[in-house]
């Protein structure tokens, strides 16, 4: 009987090293997903200039894509007309180069974390349309050429469009009309005509935005500016959006025949104020303690739904390869997240891949299991 139990042990223990599909721990996911698309995610301060050597770990194992989630925005990266500061974004730029990453531009033209001066004369007044595209033009190829040799896609213009498609009235639109789009791809063109050029925005699944983004898109291409492919940012939430409703947007933006990416994905677990689902940094809500329910840990339940969804999105995103060059989380680990502070600041999410202790949360083997499985 011993002998009996001892060889069942064995055979056990022989199978289960012996199957590949499960045998998923040392595989990185970047690995698993080379072939498919890139896997990439946003670098905070602390990652840039060294401090969170976890952090850095993190995303030297298990990506290779990144982006800079504020450091190369206008107000960072261009504080006053005549002063740049690179200090960050050239430490970022170093840190993709030696790791051998993709690295994204984010972003020349957007109206948030916009640099003050950009857009209005010394008495806070609109500039005239040729000075604003002159700043444009000099802001971007200033950007664009310094890391022209390195920086290989950049989000050209983010968040143009309100969520029923309408124009969003930005200094840029204001001052400019629609025009300020194509301009700003121009812009970025001339100063590197290898770089590949985006347009990215959030709630993309809505079909007003869509449709809005695939008018763009083809106007663009119609006039024979540059577009390589639409930046989905997917800020997601546990019931919001469908996944079917969000199919149907990727579906679109590839027929115009660019392709597509999701540039900022998570997904917060959070209850949400006033149902407010884009991703509009400037939205705001006071503090209140009950919408902040999971101070000392996520509930199983909720961890597994939102184990499940986020899978469900990967899946989707596979389904999709084919049109879907990267995959990109908006940070690396949950204490990182944007999301603990908006639209409500100090508040406790868990939007990411790794968790507060930099430790990989069980969709990433769900994930690589999945792809294993249909390969
Ligand atoms: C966010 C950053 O994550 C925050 O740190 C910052 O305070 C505000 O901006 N859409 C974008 C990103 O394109 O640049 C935003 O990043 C999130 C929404």
């Amino acid at each position: 009987m011993r002998k009996f139990i001892i060889t069942i042990i064995i055979v056990f223990a022989y199978l289960s090293c012996s199957d590949k599909s499960s045998d998923t721990t040392s595989v990185p996911i970047k690995q698993v997903l080379n072939d498919k698309f890139l896997m990439g995610t946003a670098l905070n301060e602390n990652h840039i200039l060294g401090t969170d050597s976890s952090g850095i770990k993190v995303v030297k194992d298990n990506f290779n894509a990144i982006v800079a989630e504020n450091c190369m925005k206008s107000v960072e990266i261009h504080p006053l007309e005549n002063s740049y500061d690179f200090y960050r974004a050239d430490k970022f730029v170093e840190f993709g180069e030696k790791n051998n990453m993709f690295i994204t531009g984010h972003t020349l033209i957007w109206h948030s974390q916009l640099s003050p001066w950009f857009c209005v004369d010394e008495n806070g007044q609109d500039v005239p349309a040729d000075t604003l595209k002159q700043r444009m033009k000099n802001h971007i190829t200033t950007v664009v050429k310094r890391y022209k040799e390195s920086i290989k896609g950049w989000d050209v213009v983010n968040e143009a469009f309100n969520d029923d498609g309408s124009f969003r009235e930005t200094p840029f639109y204001n001052i400019l009309g629609e025009e300020y789009i194509a301009l700003a791809f121009q812009y970025a063109h001339e100063a590197d005509p290898d770089a590949e050029l985006y347009y990215n925005d959030y709630s993309m699944n809505k079909k007003a935005k869509r449709d809005a983004v695939v008018k763009l898109v083809e106007n663009m291409k119609s006039k024979g500016i540059r577009i390589d492919a639409v930046g989905m940012q997917c800020h997601v939430m546990l019931d919001y959006p469908s996944i079917e409703e969000f199919e149907n947007s990727i579906i679109a933006f590839a027929e115009t025949g660019v392709n597509v990416m999701i540039t900022e994905m998570d997904m917060t677990v959070l209850p949400n104020p006033e149902k407010n689902d884009g991703a509009n940094v400037d939205t705001s809500y006071e503090y209140q303690s009950k919408m902040n329910p999971y101070t000392e840990g996520l509930p199983g339940s909720v961890n597994i739904q939102w184990t499940n969804r986020m899978l469900d999105f990967f899946k989707l995103f596979l389904k999709h390869q084919e049109v879907i060059t990267r995959v990109t989380m908006w940070g690396v680990t949950d204490k990182d997240s944007w999301r603990n502070n908006w639209p409500m600041h100090g508040r406790a999410d868990y939007p990411l891949l790794f968790d507060r202790n930099y430790q990989k949360k069980p969709v990433i083997d769900s994930i690589i299991n999945t792809v294993q499985k249909y390969n």
